[in-house]
């Protein structure tokens, strides 16, 4: 073979064994997002999707030569269905990320398929404590219910609430809620009088709310799942509630952001703890908000909008650190650890747990040029799941 014929082979033998390898390389990244868009979680998948593709559109469809595609599976908020998107999406698409997971239920029926593929789930909605010890898998862009509710159970005794009766969902997040807030409450002098919980689906308040009027408790602390606060608020000013001497409480998924600003003045002055409120002051959140807006008639991000939006943020990164590689192992070592400014404040992704490390904010309901805001009055910093202390 002539020197020249010799290059020439050389060369295409190179070209040739490096096809396969630019072609995984430039093979789109897939992430299989799935999220209740129907039914009674819906506000939670039109917040995550729209804050995704605000995420997406800020930060380019590209990352590290990779072309990212987003795949959105309405689950109804079924958990069965759920589970059922999530095995095509591992299978028939082979997606490289999970991503979504509007409530408790759904993640738990996920976990085990990202456990068996290697997939990494990034859990932007389910707030749960124990989600996250249900997979290796699983890393957490929300937050947990024990992470808000241990803040109202210092704040309420220190502000003239003695007594308590509360009421929330009756599921994970809701037993969360209950327990975290009335040991701490009880810890710090205060009496729960009564716990009350209401079904998840189509939950009809008004016969609690007329027990806890019969209780006469300084006030009631309340946890409903994201889009049922406002039902809630509406009862509890109907029933004459507050004129009859009982302040209502809560964790922010009650004074939603969502719904916030339609609930009227009722909710003026109702005290929440929580991780996020569009009113957040800073550089950041102002020009989230500006932007999720802008993008969306007019829309008000919520908390479930910055768990997505810091969620693709954390498959972002992960897939950077890859330089494009992926890999389900590899992908979430890039998730752990990772620390950044979101639009609530400063957070980390702790890498024992794979739970988030946020501020938790005293708010209170406040109007502001003619718009009700959760108003931040105080924080607590780097808080951590209580509910991995134990
Ligand atoms: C949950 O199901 O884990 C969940 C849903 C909505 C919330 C909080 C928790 O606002």
């Amino acid at each position: 073979m002539k020197r020249r014929q010799l290059i020439q082979v050389c060369s295409l033998t190179a070209v040739a064994l490096a096809a396969p390898l630019a072609l995984a390389q430039s093979a789109p990244f897939k992430i299989g997002l799935v999220l209740p868009m129907t039914g009674q979680q819906a506000s939670t998948g039109r917040q995550i999707e729209a804050a995704a593709r605000l995420y997406m559109a800020q930060n380019g469809d590209t990352v590290a030569g990779r072309k990212i595609e987003l795949i959105v599976k309405d689950d109804t908020s079924l958990p069965d269905v759920t589970k059922r998107l999530a095995q095509e999406l591992i299978v028939n698409d082979k997606v490289d990320v999970l991503a979504g997971m509007g409530i408790t239920p759904s993640a738990m029926a996920t976990a085990p398929l990202a456990t068996q593929s290697k997939t990494p789930l990034v859990v932007m909605a389910a707030a749960t404590s124990s989600i996250t010890n249900a997979s290796p898998y699983i890393v957490r862009s929300s937050f947990t219910l024990p992470q808000v509710s241990v803040a109202m159970g210092d704040w309420a005794p220190k502000n003239g609430i003695k007594s308590v009766v509360t009421l929330v969902s009756d599921y994970g997040p809701g037993n969360d809620a209950e327990k975290y807030f009335s040991e701490r409450f009880a810890l710090n002098g205060g009496k729960v009088i009564e716990k009350l919980r209401v079904p998840l689906r189509n939950p009809d308040f008004a016969p609690f709310l007329q027990k806890v009027r019969d209780a006469k408790p300084d006030a009631l602390f309340v946890f409903v799942p994201s889009g049922a606060g406002a039902a809630v608020m509406k009862q509890f000013v109907e029933r004459g509630m507050d004129k009859a001497g009982i302040k209502l409480i809560a964790t922010g998924d009650v004074t939603d952001d969502d719904q916030l600003n339609d609930m009227g003045d009722g909710a003026l002055g109702v005290v929440t703890t929580h991780h996020y409120s569009a009113d957040h002051n800073s550089a950041l959140n102002k020009k989230f908000v500006d932007a999720f807006q802008k993008a969306n008639k007019g829309m008000r991000p919520n908390f479930m909008g910055v768990g997505g939006y810091d969620g693709m943020r954390i498959i972002y990164e992960a897939l950077k650190s890859t330089k494009g590689k992926g890999g389900g192992d590899a992908l979430l070592a890039g998730m752990k650890g990772q620390v950044f400014e979101s639009p609530r404040g400063e957070v980390l992704i702790d890498a024992q747990t794979r739970d988030i490390v946020q501020d938790v904010y005293l708010r209170k309901v406040e109007k502001k040029n003619g718009q009700l805001y959760n108003v931040e009055f105080d924080v607590i910093k780097a808080v951590k799941d209580p509910g991995k202390e134990k």
